[in-house]
């Protein structure tokens, strides 16, 4: 063969490779880094992103648009916001969530918030699922949620006339697969992060609390008073929970068995993740099982309500006399401080509504 008929077939086999399909292929998603408030970065709190998901400004956007579609469920009629409302700090107000049948769980619903920041990765209420991704694969096929098959929303989304160009332009491929699918939404809810409440500006040397707001926190990090932070977070954990799995003394029996039923360990019988105090104003009820329609509830169960079992927290001390025993004032102003904890912003923040 001559050089020249050499140069000719490279160029043509250059040019295949080039054609447009390969440029898509090719295409790089652009990076879109967490926006980590302040007080998180000062305590060194970074998120926690998987090596083979970073988040980028497309797999955001179509995360997003996913979240807020109905195109996932069975019947076409629910979405994840459905249960998972920005208004309500992306929980909803209902005891328990109805899903596309009509049937409803025996769990409440669950805020989405600073899920990049739970260090072990433990999601749900009995902590059974690890990583956001894999919990994203959950929902579309639970029988009492969106009722729907894998196969059923892949097909749907890779026949729709945006989809397909939105996953390429993501993750180079117009080739639809329900790891993707879960991989854009949770990018998505990496990006929901609430860090600007009251309390954080306050903590900042930006704002200032009333007498009755700061009686409150006293109330709430004091051991022999409402010694609430060794599980919910203090001034040093933004978060204000530790993300791990407690007894509070709800019932002296258990319908739900929450961590025991995912270890089948006993000894983990009745206890459930501790939620975020962040945001309480937008999420009643309360509890795994919502049993509490008002913060005055709660504080009443800590106060004189709790209940013994043989697989209590050590950290409710105060088990035998019922509880923490709160005057009327101290409730009031631990009720104050906790609603210091709303994020306005964040409710409000305009990249997370549809
Ligand atoms: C029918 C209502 C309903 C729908 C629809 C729904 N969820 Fe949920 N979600 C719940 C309930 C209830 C829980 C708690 C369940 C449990 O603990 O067993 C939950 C828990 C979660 C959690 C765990 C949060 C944590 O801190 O552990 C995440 C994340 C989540 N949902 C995301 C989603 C996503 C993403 C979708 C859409 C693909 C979705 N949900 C659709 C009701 C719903
Ligand atoms: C031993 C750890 C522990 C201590 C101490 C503790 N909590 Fe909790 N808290 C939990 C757990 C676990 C739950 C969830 C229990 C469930 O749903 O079964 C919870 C739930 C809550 C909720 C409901 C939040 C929601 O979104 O449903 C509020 C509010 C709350 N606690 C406030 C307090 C206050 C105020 C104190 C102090 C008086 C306190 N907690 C002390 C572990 C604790």
């Amino acid at each position: 063969m001559k050089l020249k008929e050499l140069w000719v077939i490279c160029l043509v086999v250059f040019s295949v490779s080039c054609s447009k399909d390969e440029v898509i292929e090719a295409y790089v998603p652009t990076p879109q880094p967490l926006n980590v408030p302040q007080l998180f970065d000062e305590l060194i709190l970074a998120p926690v992103i998987p090596f083979n998901n970073p988040q980028t400004e497309e797999g955001v956007a179509l995360g997003k648009k996913l979240f807020f579609d109905t195109i996932l469920s069975a019947d076409n009629t629910q979405s994840c916001a459905s249960c998972h409302a920005p208004a309500n700090a992306f929980t909803d107000s209902a005891q328990f969530s109805v899903g596309v049948d009509g049937i409803s769980g025996n769990r409440n619903s669950m805020p989405l918030f600073n899920l990049a920041f739970n260090y072990d990765e433990k999601f749900f209420w009995d902590g059974r699922v690890f990583s956001i991704e894999q919990q994203a694969l959950q929902p579309v096929e639970n029988p009492i949620e969106m009722h729907n098959t894998w196969e059923n929303v892949v097909d749907a989304l890779q026949n729709d006339s945006q989809y397909p160009a939105l996953f390429s332009k993501a993750f180079g491929t117009s080739e639809i697969r329900s790891e993707l699918v879960t991989r854009a939404i949770a990018q998505f809810e990496r990006t929901l992060i609430s860090g600007n409440s009251k309390f954080d500006q306050y903590l900042l040397g930006n704002a200032t609390l009333t007498t009755e707001e700061l009686n409150g926190f006293n109330v709430f990090m004091d051991e022999t008073k409402g010694d609430c932070f060794h599980c919910h977070g203090s001034n040093n954990n933004p978060l204000w929970t530790d993300n791990k799995f407690h007894n509070n003394a709800l019932d002296a029996t258990f319908t739900d068995l929450g961590l025991g039923e995912v270890s089948g360990d006993p000894n983990d019988n009745g206890k459930f993740k501790t939620p975020s105090l962040r945001n309480l104003e937008f999420t009643a009820p309360y509890m795994h099982d919502g049993r509490f329609n008002t913060l005055d509830e709660v504080i009443n169960h800590y106060s004189e309500g709790l209940q013994n079992s043989a697989t209590v927290d050590p950290l409710m001390k105060k088990v035998n006399e019922g509880g923490v025993q709160l005057s009327i004032q101290e409730k009031a102003d631990l009720k104050a401080f906790l609603l210091t904890l709303s994020d306005y912003e964040f409710i409000n923040n305009s990249d997370f509504q549809n």
